[in-house]
Order: C-alpha cells, then sequence, then structure tokens
C-alpha cells in the first residue's frame, strides 16, 4: 500500500465535568464524547522520497505546533525511523472551536503512518502517543461514542447512535482551553454518565444533570456564546449545550431543521452545520 485518505471526523462533549485538579497541573474530567462524522476533514498519506504537509489553512495550537507535525515527531521518536510522506491536509472542522479537529487529525495521522509504514504499534501504545499529542486525541483513535475519564484518555465506548439532528453553531471566537481550565472551580460531578450513557432514552430523562462546567466563564466573557445556546433552545432543540471549551455550541432536535432557517437567524459569517442521525 502506497496510498491511504481518511476522514477525521469532529466530536461533541455531552456533558463536560472538571472534577479536580492534578499534580502534574491538568485536571481529571469526566465527560461524554461523541463523534460527527459528518463533520470531518480530509487527509491523504502518499509514500515519498521526503517528507512534506501541506494544508488549505494556516493551522497551529497554542505551543505554536501543528498537532498533524507532533504526530510525525512523536512518531519517528518512538520508532527511531525518518518518516518520509507527503501528507495533505483539508480542513472543514472550524479551528479552536472545541470540536476536537486538530486532536482528530493528530489520531488520524498516527493511524494512518501506523498502517503505511506497517509500524505495528498497539492500540494502548498508540493511546499512551495519543496522550503525548493532547488530552482529546486518544478517544479519536477509535472515534467511537464514548465516556472520558482521567484527562480523557480512560475511555468506555458506548454504542449509541443519538436519534437526533445535531445542529453545530461556532461563532469564530477562540477560547484558549489552557485559560479555560485556569477559571474554574474543580467539582464533583453530579452525574454517573456510566448510568446515564445506557440507553438513550435514559440520556432524555437524565439531561438536566448534564452539563458543561466551562459555560459559566465563557457565557461571563463572551455572552454572544450564551445567545447561541438560548437560541436554539427557542428553536426547539431538546438539548443544548457548549462543547469542549467552546466556543461551539450545539442543539440536538428530534424534527428536522433546515439550513437556511438557522441562517436566517444567526450573523452570515458564524459557522453552521447541521449532522443528520445515523450518518
Ligand atoms: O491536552 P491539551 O494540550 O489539549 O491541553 C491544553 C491545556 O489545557 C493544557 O496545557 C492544560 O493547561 C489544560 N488542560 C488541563 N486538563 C486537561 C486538559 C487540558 O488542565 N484534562
Amino acid at each position: 500500500m502506497k496510498y491511504i485518505e481518511i476522514k477525521a471526523p469532529a466530536k461533541i462533549n455531552i456533558g463536560l465535568n472538571i472534577t479536580g485538579k492534578r499534580d502534574d497541573g491538568y485536571h481529571n474530567l469526566e465527560t461524554f464524547f461523541y463523534p460527527v462524522r459528518d463533520l470531518h476533514d480530509k487527509l491523504t498519506f502518499e509514500l515519498a522520497e521526503s517528507f512534506s504537509f501541506h494544508c488549505n489553512e494556516e493551522i497551529v495550537n497554542n505551543d505554536n505546533e501543528n498537532l498533524v507535525l507532533k504526530s510525525v515527531r512523536l512518531l519517528e521518536e518512538f520508532t527511531g525511523k525518518k518518516i518520509f510522506v507527503k501528507i495533505e491536509l483539508q480542513k472543514y472542522i472550524p479551528i479552536g472551536a472545541g470540536l476536537g479537529g486538530g486532536s482528530s487529525d493528530a489520531a488520524a495521522t498516527l493511524i494512518s503512518l501506523n498502517e503505511l509504514f506497517c509500524l505495528n504499534i498497539s492500540y494502548n501504545k498508540l493511546i499512551d502517543i495519543a496522550l503525548l499529542i493532547g488530552s482529546d486525541v486518544p478517544f479519536f483513535i477509535k472515534a467511537k461514542p464514548a465516556i472520558g475519564k482521567s484527562r480523557g484518555e480512560d475511555l468506555t465506548i458506548k454504542e449509541i447512535d443519538l436519534p437526533y439532528h445535531i445542529v453545530i453553531i461556532n461563532p469564530g471566537i477562540h477560547i484558549s482551553t489552557k485559560e479555560a481550565f485556569q477559571n474554574i472551580n474543580p467539582m464533583r460531578a453530579n452525574i454517573n454518565y456510566d448510568e446515564v450513557f445506557q440507553s438513550v432514552d435514559s440520556f432524555q430523562n437524565n439531561r438536566d444533570k448534564i452539563v458543561n462546567d466551562f459555560e459559566d466563564y465563557v457565557f461571563s466573557k463572551y455572552p454572544e456564546v450564551k445567545n447561541i445556546k438560548d437560541r436554539l433552545i427557542d428553536l426547539g432543540s431538546e438539548f443544548a449545550l457548549m462543547s469542549g471549551s467552546g466556543s461551539t455550541v450545539y442543539g440536538l432536535f428530534k424534527e428536522k431543521i433546515t439550513f437556511d432557517g438557522l441562517s436566517e437567524i444567526f450573523p452570515k459569517e458564524y459557522f453552521i452545520f447541521i449532522s443528520s442521525p445515523n450518518y
């Protein structure tokens, strides 16, 4: 095999509780990760004589390091081999939006290079490497609905398909994850994710308990983000919440909702996406 093309999906957090600060400076959390498969970036990997990387947008994280390049670097360190590959990345997932786009691209890179170069790195080892790249990266190695604990790498997969249209709205406000973590007080979660996500019905029954601990800080700093949540509830969403540390807000709708209807309500510079159930 000389060539791999892969779709790197987005995610939303259905609930996000920050439960404590750790000695290593990170926080423990509890969340339910849900992949949004029809909103995805696209990556291609082709064997080459030298390394190259192209992207249709400029992408760097807070540490000024693009997560695809970081993934290649860590794989080279782990295997002790140079990886000569041509990588092309097409971004569709908004950047720095709480949708996990950069983390998903990183996981897609680990999986694809493991296969293309026959590196035979085990799933558990891939999770270890993924966690070195970022806290959300381990989830994307399988990208299946899962309860995430610890920094997000302690994953319990739940085979759930939410029977909802997921409306995703991003106002283009960039929120630093690090800053968001610095501005919240960790608290014990008042929800047991194992129970709530046993079935979709119990999720509906427990939805008032499902919160995102970052909302208070982000809503007070950027009232525009709270406004999106309020609009989604006005529009009839059964459940609406900010994803990750924002600024994306999503709403779960039983009835099909049209893009035109949403674009009349939200400013034209907003990113709007409607994910269909069972995509
Ligand atoms: O892991 P990631 O690189 O995405 O984290 C970005 C920053 O967010 C970290 O440097 C840390 O300050 C904060 N963070 C945290 N606890 C987590 C995840 C991230 O404190 N579980």
